[in-house]
């Protein structure tokens, strides 16, 4: 309901200095991998959607989940194992360690646009 009855708007949006001296980037780990060029074309090829999870072992948790990273090694059931074809098409990301959880939610998203919520709080079950 919202988005029909909003406008169509344009904006213009810049990545200034300072995001580009910090190295911003995603995947900033990865840059003297000879597929990083690739890799960048594809990530930045059009719209993403970003989610951010928490819970007891959510990395481990959600890789399970997404599967290996050459989909031809995934498991059926798994989102790669039955959705994907090639590395460098392979449909999700999940972080690989906390700590890069941690780096990556920060990268895409801001404090503001994450919800604090806790099973305590879920009135509706009690
Ligand atoms: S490594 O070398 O072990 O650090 O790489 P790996 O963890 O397997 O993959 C890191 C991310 O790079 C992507 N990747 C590739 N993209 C394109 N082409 C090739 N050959 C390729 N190899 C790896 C891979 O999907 C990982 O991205 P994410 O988003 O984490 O899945």
């Amino acid at each position: 309901h919202l988005v029909a009855s909003m406008e169509v708007e344009e904006t213009y949006i810049m990545v200034k200095p300072d995001g580009i001296q910090r190295g911003l980037e995603h995947y900033k780990d990865l840059k003297t991998r000879p597929f990083f060029p690739k890799l960048i074309n594809y990530i930045t090829s059009g719209p993403v959607v970003c989610m951010a999870w928490e819970g007891v072992g959510a990395v481990a948790s959600a890789r399970k989940l997404i599967g290996s990273t050459d989909p031809l090694q995934a498991e059926p059931g798994t989102i790669r194992g039955d959705l994907a074809v090639q590395t460098g098409r392979n449909v999700v990301h999940g972080s690989d360690s906390p700590e890069n959880g941690k780096r990556e939610i920060a990268l895409w998203f801001k404090e503001g646009e994450l919800c604090q919520w806790s099973p305590a709080q879920a009135t509706w079950l009690r």
